[in-house]
């Protein structure tokens, strides 16, 4: 039997203070059955933080508990020094949480514009300034400013749903499998897109079907397994580490004929 220490719950970390810091969490939907069971994540200022994970492990509930929409019954969450367990999402987003849920995430009756004031309706002054510095970071969106995101492809409503959560200038971002349902093509593009936000200073903890990836444009990352941290290390150290191959990335073989794939297909 191994003990496991909290440096290794969290190995790789960067020293000092947490922006983000969830210790020993219990939470779950139903009265007495917790999915999540004693997890334990930490983001510091700038970091790109990967959960990856089996299906079911819990990572959507995870994110989901840090926003407030499921109960944390033991445990805390602190951001920047400050006690936020349980509180409720609209106060985390004023406090600087974004959240990107994995569906539903945009108004398909409403257009691309009126989509990201939602975003900001909290504080519809600063829409102007914000809404410049969403549509540098995704210029096409300025483009199609009047085009409902109902009529948009998976990838450019992904983008939709990045952007009205970057409206309120978070300091921390939540998103959850921004790569599902998209072409290959279309989910390189979401992660450039996700290490694009990181680089403009938006501390990112994303959620991850497609693990290999996830691991390779993460700092860091928590692989999950049934509400528990089952690894956690630099993603590059995780995607080499026999053990959590054999485990977790039962894809990676897929993964890489796929990805030469892709390659001979220019
Ligand atoms: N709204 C819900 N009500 C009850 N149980 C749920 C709900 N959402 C998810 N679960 C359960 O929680 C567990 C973890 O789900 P989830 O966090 O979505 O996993 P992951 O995102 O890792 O695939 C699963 O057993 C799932 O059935
Ligand atoms: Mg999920």
């Amino acid at each position: 039997m191994t003990t496991t220490t909290v440096s290794d719950v969290h190995r790789g970390a960067p020293e000092g203070t947490p922006l983000l810091d969830a210790t020993d969490l219990y939470a779950g939907y139903l009265p007495g059955v917790d999915i999540l069971n004693g997890c334990n994540l930490v983001l510091h200022p700038g970091e790109l933080v990967g959960i990856i994970g089996p299906n079911g492990a819990g990572k959507s509930t995870l994110l989901k508990a840090l926003f407030g929409l499921v109960p944390i019954r033991q445990g805390s969450v602190v951001l920047g020094g400050d006690e936020i367990t349980n509180q409720r999402a609209d106060k985390l987003v004023r406090r600087g949480v974004g959240f990107v849920p994995q569906t539903n995430n945009v108004f398909p009756s409403l257009t691309i514009e009126e989509n990201l004031r939602m975003g900001i309706f909290q504080d519809p002054k600063r829409f102007a300034e914000r809404f410049e510095f969403v549509t540098d970071i995704f210029p096409a969106l300025g483009e199609r400013r009047r085009q409902r995101a109902g009529s948009l492809s998976g990838g450019e409503r992904q983008m939709v749903a990045m952007a009205r959560a970057l409206m309120m200038d978070p300091s921390v971002l939540l998103l959850d499998e921004p790569s599902a349902g998209l072409s290959p093509v279309r989910q390189d593009e979401a992660f450039l897109r996700t290490r694009k936000i990181n680089k403009a200073g938006v501390s990112i903890v994303i959620v991850e079907q497609n693990a290999r990836r996830c691991l390779q444009i993460c700092d860091r990352a928590y692989v999950l397994d049934q509400g528990r941290n089952a690894y956690s290390g630099p993603g590059r150290e995780l995607m080499n580490d026999p053990k959590v191959i054999e485990l977790y990335l039962g894809t990676l073989a897929a993964d890489v004929e796929a990805a030469a794939h892709d390659d001979t297909q220019g």
